[in-house]
């Protein structure tokens, strides 16, 4: 199915009409304000930078280590620390996240948009399995905790401000507010023809499950946070650098490419496509 361009009025139909906003939901409709976990490098960091690109969106841009980060540090000398937030997070940290979650919301009111585009496809002593002989407890772990734990309990410290977001929004723009979780084809159970990569592919099914989860808690509780997850294509970054030889040219996507095509659709999300996983090209990919 083709994604297209629907915007949530269902949403405001539905809404008991409410005479007050809240002083957080009337700033939510002055500017837009956009997360992006997992902007150290990769996909990540060009998130930021294309987001930085529009004048009406402040960014904030979580990482392990920003100060490990030479290219956010430019970022934010370039833009100013009032469009560029730097705030270490490490999505394998419960608490970690949590101070991150204070952190933004003592700057911001509102989120408009998080991105969770963290990720692990191998690391030192841990290459994606060719077999069931080469599956392991700690590629299991490590792959579930970064790819699907890492990103629910990211969105589970952040609700509040997609919320205020999505009030505001109802009232003024008739925009949802949006989560995009980065997954991957390779977690389709459906379209798995070639097995291998079990760790990599099944935590990539458990982010697809537990964001449908959340998307559809935030739909029956008729807050307006559509709740999507992105296959990006291949991408030269480092996680598909090792495993690039066999893809034709044409087919490996620039990050500022794979970024752009991505954004096109964050930009045009619904409430209607909300717990749907989305290809670069906008088609729904089955489970
Ligand atoms: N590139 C592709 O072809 C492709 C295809 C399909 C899906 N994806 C998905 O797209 C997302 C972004 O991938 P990418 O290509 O941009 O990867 P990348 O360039 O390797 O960047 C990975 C990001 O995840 C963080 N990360 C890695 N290991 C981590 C760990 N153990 N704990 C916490 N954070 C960790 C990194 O932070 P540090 O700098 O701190 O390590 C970095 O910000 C991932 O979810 C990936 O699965 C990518």
């Amino acid at each position: 199915m083709r994604f297209s361009i629907r915007l949530a009025r269902h949403v405001v139909a539905s809404r008991p009409a409410s005479a007050h906003m809240s002083a957080a939901a009337a700033e939510a409709g002055a500017s837009r304000v956009a997360l992006v976990q997992g902007s150290s490098r990769g996909l990540g960091l060009e998130f930021v930078r294309q987001l930085l690109q529009r004048p009406d969106h402040s960014v904030v841009a979580t990482c392990r280590s920003p100060s490990a980060s030479q290219q956010l540090q430019d970022l934010q000398r370039q833009h100013g620390a009032d469009r560029l937030l730097l705030v270490p997070l490490d999505p394998n940290d419960e608490l970690s996240i949590e101070r991150a979650a204070q952190q933004v919301a003592t700057a911001h009111a509102h989120l408009n948009l998080l991105i969770n585009a963290s990720g692990i496809l191998h690391d030192a002593g841990m290459t994606p399995e060719t077999g069931l002989q080469k599956v392991t407890l700690a590629s299991l772990t490590k792959c579930f905790q970064v790819n699907a734990a890492g990103h629910i309990l990211v969105c589970k410290a952040f609700a509040p401000l997609l919320i205020n977001a999505a009030k505001a929004s109802c009232a003024t723009e008739e925009r949802p507010a949006v989560v995009a979780n980065l997954s991957a084809r390779v977690g389709s159970i459906g379209d798995n023809r070639l097995g291998g990569w079990y760790s990599y592919r099944a935590s990539k099914a458990a982010v697809n499950q537990l964001t449908k989860c959340m998307a559809l808690e935030f739909e029956r509780r008729k807050q307006a946070v559509s709740c999507i997850l992105l296959h990006p294509g291949t991408v030269d970054t480092d996680l598909s650098k090792p495993f690039q030889r066999n893809v034709p040219p044409e087919k490996l996507f620039t990050r500022e490419r794979a970024v752009r095509q991505l954004l096109d659709i964050t930009d045009r999300t619904s409430m209607q496509d909300t717990g749907r996983l989305y290809d670069w090209k906008g088609d729904v990919v089955e489970w």
